[in-house]
């Protein structure tokens, strides 16, 4: 497997803090920041959106290479996906993940007011316009989509419009501290088992718990929100979290 990486998901921050959060979160181990972005559509909750990322960004270094140390991995869990590229870009994303059922659903929308940001957009068109834009592609499946809906999108034989991750949720997404579903590992075998080197992303309900059976399944990016942020010790549950990864 590709190497672990351990991304503590801010949305169990102190938002009234939500720098240091991140800074300390770095100083404790972790490889990435998951950005957990929400519009009150595509989920039942609403966090924030590119103008606290910009906040944000200058404190915590930026990575040296695509994908390493201090990448902001943005979780977008919203509507029209194709009309937010170009502010997280410019807000300092690395890695901007969107939702495949949100991907679908765009295409056969009404027109956004702003053509300039517009782009009619199939999961594989937005990789490409996301590539485009100088961010890593990552796309995102919720509880209720099967996993055969990616295997046309990994075997594209154009490079740019191949995702750099997959997410396999494994809460319904909304909320943070919800119960691990195990129910989902199987998709993450199916993936592993195809694509030896890809980046497998797991969100929801991973802990000390329930990380040995995510990395049985084959996933290498951990998400950890309440397990982290709620921790007396965090650098100890990043640390273990990582050697459950390494094995
Ligand atoms: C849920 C979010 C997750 C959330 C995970 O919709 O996508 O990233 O923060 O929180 P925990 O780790 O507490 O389940
Ligand atoms: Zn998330």
């Amino acid at each position: 497997s590709p190497p672990a990486i351990i991304a503590p998901s801010i949305l169990s921050a102190d938002f009234a803090a939500l720098g240091r959060e991140c800074s300390d979160k770095m100083r404790q181990g972790a490889d990435w920041l998951h950005v957990d972005i929400m519009d009150g559509h595509f989920v039942p909750n609403i966090t924030f959106g590119a103008p606290v990322v910009t906040r944000v960004r200058p404190h915590v270094e930026r990575p040296e290479r695509p994908g390493g140390r201090g990448t902001f991995d943005c979780h977008m869990m919203i509507m029209e996906p194709h009309r937010w590229v170009k502010d997280f870009k410019a807000a300092g994303c690395d890695l901007y993940c969107f939702h495949y059922e949100a991907a679908i659903s765009s295409v056969a929308a009404t027109e956004p007011a702003d053509k300039s940001t517009t782009r009619q957009t199939s999961p594989r068109e937005l990789i490409h316009y996301i590539h485009d834009q100088g961010m890593k592609a990552g796309i995102a499946i919720k509880p209720e989509t099967p996993v055969d809906v990616l295997w046309e999108i990994l075997e594209n034989p154009q490079e740019s419009e191949r995702p750099d991750m997959v997410l396999v949720m494994t809460v319904n997404p909304g909320f943070g501290g919800q119960k691990f579903m195990t129910s989902e590992l199987p998709k993450v075998r199916a993936i592993r088992d195809r694509y030896p080197d890809l980046d497998i992303e797991v969100d929801g309900g991973l802990s000390l718990d329930t990380i040995d059976q995510a990395t049985d399944a084959g996933a290498n990016v951990i998400v950890a929100g309440s397990a982290v942020f709620g921790a007396k010790d965090p650098a100890d549950v990043i640390a273990k979290l990582r050697a459950a990864v390494e094995g």
